[in-house]
């Protein structure tokens, strides 16, 4: 197949910038990444790389924009796209409220057709190429979005929601039938193309120490499938867990004794976490992902960055739609930023970045397959246009330092700033030329 070459200033990560500062930092202004069969195959710079393989690729030049690794959104939920921004409510009135009224609708397949393809684009819209989604308790919630991620071709973990009590009837499964219904997904869908399966127990409180057995089993049968689920999000919700579960020493020891921890597992949220469960996620191997917008919006609390990345958590991001007001993750650095600044700790746009990137490929296992401009990896890469807004070009007009640039960028940016999005070296979304 073809050779193509795309020329831009070049910006991701070799490590870790909460842990190694700007060496972590790799940036190539006027460099380039050629791409074959979807994956670079090599990098550098630009005259050089033109020189090396120009005269048979088709050349892609970027002037003043900046290339990325696409982003990675750890934690979302498909059928909670058209309730995003509900009103007044914390998190346990919001569940019963809005969200399970909601997830009703996806009994209705070809509804989840329809909403996987408008939140697929949506994605892309905003350089997310590569997220670990919720559906709801119905297998064709997950069938139909994975049918819908097959045929454009992305890098896509999801599960059908596991839930035995404690929401309605309607929504409930029972131990036997959620641990059927997740097989067969598994069998039709795991390592299909780029698909992969995430075992999805909602979390403690919707689930009988029964049907997270049967959890436990999907994955001991099924090793390299992921686990997604809640914890530590909101104080009611903690001490709902304490009474239903009064042995458990804590509350993720309710999925630890469940055999739910291990390498795979991502924890969204993470806010009201002991350190006795903080050693527990590092003992498993298992990451957090981290969901400002969402802990802002339903009022859940301000979550410890700093203190999970001494503690050599890997942390990655989650927009959290809907409890997430935003599908942007540069709108969700914004939040991540005020989140830090309020408990008197910096977030640089390094950090942010790294989280969005690499962090989010390391939560998920999939360093040197994804999350980086690298050799290897699979050209998915958004271009991102720093003066896409008047504001921002203004603001910018005298900066030259990549870190004030790239900061502006990330606090006023959104899916304005998203000029294309790549997905297996293909333009999977390009924005309305100005
Ligand atoms: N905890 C259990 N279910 C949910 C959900 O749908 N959203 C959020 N934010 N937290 C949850
Ligand atoms: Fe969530």
């Amino acid at each position: 197949s073809k050779t193509s070459i795309l020329c831009g200033d070049l910006l991701d990560f070799t490590g870790n910038p909460f842990h190694q500062g700007e060496e972590a930092v790799r940036f190539q202004p006027e460099g380039a990444l050629v791409i074959e069969q979807g994956k670079i195959i090599a990098r550098g710079p630009k005259a050089e790389i033109l020189a090396n393989y120009g005269a048979q690729a088709e050349v892609t030049e970027f002037t003043d924009k900046l290339i990325v690794p696409g982003f990675i959104d750890t934690h979302i939920h498909l059928p909670q796209t058209q309730m995003i921004a509900s009103y007044g409510e914390q998190l346990l009135t919001w569940l019963t409220e809005y969200a399970f009224p909601e997830e009703m609708k996806f009994a209705d397949r070809d509804h989840a057709v329809k909403v996987s393809e408008f939140f697929l684009n949506e994605l892309l819209k905003n350089g997310t190429t590569t997220a670990l989604v919720f559906g709801t308790v119905h297998p064709q919630s997950v069938d139909a979005f994975f049918q819908v991620a097959q045929a454009k071709g992305l890098r896509m973990i999801a599960g059908k929601v596991m839930m035995d009590r404690n929401c309605p009837e309607e929504l409930q499964d029972t131990p036997e039938q959620g641990y059927l219904e997740s097989k067969q997904l598994i069998e039709k869908w795991h390592g299909v193309d780029r698909l992969a399966y995430a075992v999805t127990p909602r979390f403690a409180p919707t689930s009988s120490p029964e049907q997270l057995q049967a959890c436990k089993q999907l994955l001991e049968e099924n090793p390299s499938v992921y686990m997604q689920t809640h914890t530590s999000e909101n104080l009611d919700e903690c001490e709902w867990v304490k009474s239903l579960f009064p042995d458990a020493e804590d509350y993720l020891a309710v999925y630890e004794n469940a055999g739910l921890l291990r390498k795979k597992s991502v924890l969204a949220h993470g806010i009201h976490m002991s350190q006795r469960e903080i050693d527990c996620c590092k003992e498993h191997d298992t990451a957090i992902a981290h969901c400002p917008t969402s802990n802002l919006f339903i009022g859940s609390g301000l979550f410890d960055l700093k203190r999970m990345q001494e503690n050599h958590i890997e942390v990655a991001m989650g927009t959290d739609v809907g409890g997430g007001s935003s599908f942007s993750l540069l709108q969700t650095f914004n939040e991540a930023y005020k989140v830090q600044q309020l408990q008197g700790k910096k977030l640089t746009a390094f950090e942010g970045l790294y989280l969005t990137t690499l962090g989010g490929a390391r939560a998920l296992d999939l360093e040197g397959v994804i999350g980086q401009l690298e050799i290897g990896c699979e050209a998915d890469c958004v271009v991102l246009d720093p003066k896409a807004t008047p504001l921002l070009d203004f603001r910018l007009q005298e900066v030259s330092e990549l870190h004030e640039k790239l900061f502006a960028l990330m606090m006023l940016g959104d899916d304005r700033c998203i000029e294309q999005t790549y997905s297996l070296g293909k333009v999977v979304y390009q924005r309305d030329v100005k």
